[in-house]
């Protein structure tokens, strides 16, 4: 078994970080998402992954190396462009050659792992193997529609008026036969080749395609909120641990981390939180699932279920809340008159401001 992770792309909803970096690196509590899916891939048992990655793949790459370090042997697959997930499988041929894979899409976040998964496809002899959930907004997702008896109906992409809240979930198992499916159907009307057609095309030409409901968390971190609340998820189950230094003017309540070289004085901290290493938190209180990246500063500052990648400073602002903060970003407090907001943001960039 092999695993094909999806790691290209455009992430058009989390600009502007996704203009100079990957969607799958955001962190969650302080870990890329993308390192969450190679650990449940290896977790399963599976060490040859291929990787497809697009105009981020530099960074990609940077990140993940040769996986050994995730006791994984990585090759990269680059692709010209975003043509769809299933044109990821079409340009994976050669790498994937028979065996039997799970395709992981690297914006995903699967709490459980796949190992269950992988051994239901395996005992199962299916050509196909998707996994479903109840979604609210089924409309922004691929939808399933099931029988009676649970066996799949019909399958679609986004569709505008879904016959069902099931939504598939960004882990597929497959056999070799959706090497045939992903060279029979056409772009879709956005475009892209749709995994979810080729799904679909194996239903239609009688091979089998299997459903399993997904019984733990799962989230695609396509959006703010959602990784903003895949924080939450995580920081909630986070080991305490205190590396760094913790003044005794500082009052530290609840889970949390604070990484090696860390320096948190007259501040109070109320977990779940993780302060990243060398970050320095000084008079400031720092809310619940809260994740300061490495270097970070926030002083004089008021925090909370926000995530602050690497090397950013808040300084002399309260109260940021629902935010995430790309790296080497600065928010500070203006002084004199008049008493304006200044601003410089980056493209497609979000701001609420209280007036
Ligand atoms: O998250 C689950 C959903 O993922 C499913 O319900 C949908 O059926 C499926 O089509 C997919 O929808 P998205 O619109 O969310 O896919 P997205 O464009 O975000 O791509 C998913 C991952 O695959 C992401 O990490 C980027 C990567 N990707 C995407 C495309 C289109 C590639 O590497 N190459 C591509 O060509």
């Amino acid at each position: 078994m092999k695993a094909l992770v999806l790691a290209g792309g455009r992430g058009t909803r989390l600009r502007p970080l996704t203009h100079t970096s990957a969607k799958q690196l955001v962190p969650v509590a302080n870990k890329p998402v993308l390192y969450y899916g190679l650990e449940a891939i290896r977790d399963a048992g599976i060490t040859s992954v291929g990787i497809v990655t697009g105009d981020t793949g530099h960074e990609v790459r940077q990140a993940v190396g040769d996986g050994s370090r995730f006791g994984l042997e990585v090759s990269y697959i680059p692709q010209e462009a975003p043509l769809g997930l299933a044109h990821c499988v079409l340009i994976a041929r050669d790498f994937l050659g028979d065996d039997p894979f799970v395709m992981y899409l690297g914006d995903n976040f699967l709490i459980g792992g796949i190992a269950g998964l992988v051994g239901s496809f395996e005992e199962g002899g299916f050509d196909a193997q998707i996994l479903l959930t109840k979604v609210a907004e089924p409309q922004f997702y691929g939808v399933a529609e099931l029988g009676p008896g649970g066996e799949i109906l019909r399958l679609e992409e986004k569709p505008e008026a879904p016959n069902s809240d099931l939504a598939i979930v960004g882990v597929y198992t497959f056999s070799p036969a959706v090497h045939e499916a992903v060279r029979a159907i056409r772009p879709s009307g956005r475009g892209e080749l749709e995994i979810t057609d080729a799904i679909q095309w194996l239903i239609e030409n009688g091979f089998r395609v299997h459903s399993h409901m997904v019984d733990g968390y799962w989230k695609d971190t396509g959006r703010l909120r959602d990784i903003l609340e895949c924080n939450r998820i995580v920081l909630e189950g986070i080991t305490p641990g205190v590396a760094g230094q913790v003044d005794r003017m500082s009052e530290v309540t609840g889970r949390v981390v604070v990484e090696r070289g860390a320096v948190v004085e007259n501040s109070v901290l109320r977990g779940p939180i993780v302060v990243g290493a060398d970050a320095k938190i000084i008079s400031s209180y720092i809310g619940p699932f809260t994740s300061i990246g490495r270097g970070c500063l926030v002083q004089d500052a008021e925090i909370e279920y926000s995530i602050v990648l690497d090397g950013s400073s808040v300084d002399g602002v309260s109260r940021i809340a629902h935010s995430l903060i790309g790296r080497n970003a600065e928010v500070s407090r203006a002084s004199g008159v008049p008493n304006t907001h200044e601003l410089m943001i980056g493209d497609h960039s979000r701001i609420q401001v209280r007036a």
